[in-house]
């Protein structure tokens, strides 16, 4: 979601917080904003839309000073305007904050601080904390109104604060909201994530929940809001600049969706013992057993990422015989869920900072249950607080909408399935058949990939349609609902998934002439009742684009199009058949003229409710 950039050293501050924050734009925002001090003046610039404008509007004059921070919105309260776009100020104008969350009580905390004659120039919620500071502040002691400000705040924040009285120090402080202090030498940053660190220093530390940490030019403070010391050690990143960067793609998502092959190797790698069909998980070495023996797992995840879980549950319920509840984070964390004794819950998430997902995994361990985590971002808030996990190795992923991280999700599941399936009913030679199976998998993804331009033809043919519906059966039904999100989130054309045997009990009303309907119809054994599915939307003058495999050569009597893939085992069909889907989509919404990588209203990791 929204990004915080921080800077405090020798160095002039506007342009390393509007390169921070270009870093941060992948996140999704529609505003941004930058404060710096210098010599007693505050400098503030806002600006609407991208970050382009605000390096436009700094470039005759750039606001001087060597400390400042910086801002990316991404609005909750209040329309993203240039008032409403932070830093936002206090009455007298000493204190200027930004802020990552959603503060719940700010209506209540308006109305106290609106009595006592504080005015309010925007509509947000950000807003009321810089007034609550002033109003706590006595002019002497900053930290400590800073502490109590934060302490009677409902809700969730990254917060970054600079006080005109203190300008060589700036105020940082998390609570559900994602903060990473970097640590140069003579200077210091703060960040949402590791992204705008890595040019300047790859030494750094997470705030927890309820930390809080003052920047000064002779090194950091770091206590609990609640003003208790804690130490906190420095870590090094290995991330490269390369990483996030487009290496001659025309978007992120183009040159993630191209990275898979490697992607889904780096996945496994290190991981497969192929002569004893075995999976070596050293993430999870410690609760193996717990894993054999759970008596359900429960799936937490939103989005992309619960479509994985999805086809999780399919692997683990067919190999481990395990039962297996996929659970959208966002409703399981409010309806008190029966948690049992052994129930295991894995909380899926590319960002690692989901608020919802965090929630629900949150709750999952308030209730005693044992938290796995499937995540990519290292060192994210999920990754530090399940009890144990497996990190998915897929790189940072810029582009909003979730590709590589989805076929590295899958992988892990399948390696997590075959390491407990070994211990229960799979015989070594299945293992190993698995296992061979996934290892060709790169190659075979290299071969869809190899399609692009095919596949960016049969866009040309149907970017203009309003309507799309997907629909698969049994481990391609996930992968149906994953091939309409992803052409609703990049091209605004509704698109809806479906079991394809379920379209008969209502979807089949909408469809005509004027209906593309994607079927993902693989050899296995419900084959043959897909070809009667694209039967009935044939019979209804429905358009149909198949997704089949090599080989098939009586498809092409029943679809229009047909996007051939290579055969592999059922269960690892999803790796393969969403490839094209997201390559469908990518081209559509170029040809619509729709940002790719930043689609309106979306943000890439969602820290907010
Ligand atoms: C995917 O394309 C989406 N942008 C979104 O649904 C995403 O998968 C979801 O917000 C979950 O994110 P996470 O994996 O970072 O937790
Ligand atoms: N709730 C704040 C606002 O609407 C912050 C939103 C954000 O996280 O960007 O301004």
């Amino acid at each position: 979601m929204c990004g915080i950039v921080g800077y405090l050293g020798n160095r002039e501050a506007a342009l390393i917080l509007i390169n921070g924050l270009k870093r941060l734009e992948y996140r999704g925002y529609d505003s941004a904003g930058i404060a710096t001090l210098s010599n007693g003046d505050m400098f503030v610039v806002k600006e609407v839309g991208k970050i382009r404008k605000l390096e436009e509007a700094i470039a005759e004059k750039t606001p001087p000073g060597t400390v400042g921070i910086g801002h990316t919105r991404w609005a909750t309260h209040g329309k993203p305007n240039q008032i409403n776009a932070h830093p936002h100020t206090d009455c007298s104008g000493k204190i200027v904050l930004i802020h990552n969350g959603i503060i719940e009580n700010y209506s209540v905390l308006k109305q106290l601080l609106e009595k006592t004659g504080h005015s309010f120039k925007s509509d947000t919620d950000t807003e009321i904390v810089a007034h609550l500071i002033e109003e706590l502040y006595d002019g002497t002691n900053f930290e400590q109104a800073f502490r109590e400000a934060l302490q009677r705040i409902e809700g969730t924040f990254g917060i970054a604060v600079l006080n005109k009285d203190e300008p060589d120090k700036i105020y940082v402080a998390r609570k559900g909201s994602p903060i990473v202090i970097g640590v140069g030498e003579d200077e210091y940053f703060v960040a949402s994530d590791v992204t705008p660190l890595i040019p300047h220093t790859r030494n750094v530390f997470y705030l927890e929940d309820d930390e809080m940490a003052i920047l000064t030019r002779q090194g950091i403070i770091t206590k609990t809001i609640q003003n208790k010391v804690v130490e906190k050690q420095v870590q090094r990143i290995t991330l490269q600049l390369d990483d996030i960067e487009k290496q001659g793609f025309e978007h992120y998502m183009l040159k993630e969706i191209f990275e898979q092959p490697k992607t889904i190797m780096d996945t496994m790698r290190g991981r497969i013992l192929r002569e004893e069909g075995l999976v070596k998980l050293g993430g999870l070495a410690e609760v193996e057993d717990k894993l054999m023996h759970a008596g359900r797992i429960i799936i937490v995840a939103s989005g992309t990422s619960w479509h994985a879980g999805l086809i999780g549950e399919y692997l683990l319920e067919e190999f481990c015989r395990i039962p297996v509840e996929v659970e959208y984070a966002s409703e399981f964390r409010y309806r008190n869920p029966i948690i049992n004794e052994n129930d295991i819950i894995i909380a899926i998430s590319q960002s690692g900072e989901t608020a919802d997902t965090l929630a629900a995994l949150r709750e999952g361990k308030h209730k005693g249950a044992l938290v796995l985590g499937i995540v990519n971002a290292v060192g994210s808030t999920i990754a530090r607080e399940t009890h144990a996990g497996v990190y998915i190795h897929a790189g940072p992923e810029i582009g909003v909408a979730s590709t590589k991280a989805f076929t590295s999700q899958v992988t892990a599941l399948v390696l997590i399935t075959i390491l407990i399936a070994r211990k229960k009913y799979m015989s070594v030679v299945q293992g190993k058949q698995m296992l061979d199976d996934l290892q060709k998998i790169p190659a075979n993804v290299e071969k869809i990939l190899a399609q692009n331009d095919y596949i960016r033809e049969l866009a040309e043919t149907y970017y203009s349609q309003r309507n799309f519906l997907y629909l698969g059966r049994g481990y391609n039904f996930p992968v149906a609902l994953e091939g309409a999100l992803k052409l609703k989130e990049i091209s605004y054309i509704h698109a809806e998934g479906y079991p394809a045997a379920e379209m008969k009990h209502g979807p089949i009303a909408l469809i005509d002439e004027n209906m593309p309907v994607v079927f993902i119809a693989t050899q296995d054994a419900i084959y043959d009742k897909v070809i009667s599915n694209i039967q009935e939307v044939k019979a209804r003058k429905g358009r149909v684009i198949c997704v089949a495999n090599e080989g098939d050569e009586q498809i092409e009597k029943h679809a229009d199009h047909v996007i051939y893939i290579p055969y592999t085992c059922k269960a690892l069909t999803p790796l393969l058949s969403v490839i094209p889907l997201q390559l469908l989509a990518y081209h559509i919404a170029v040809l619509r003229g729709c940002d790719v990588d930043q689609p309106r209203n979306l943000a890439k990791s969602v820290t907010v409710e």
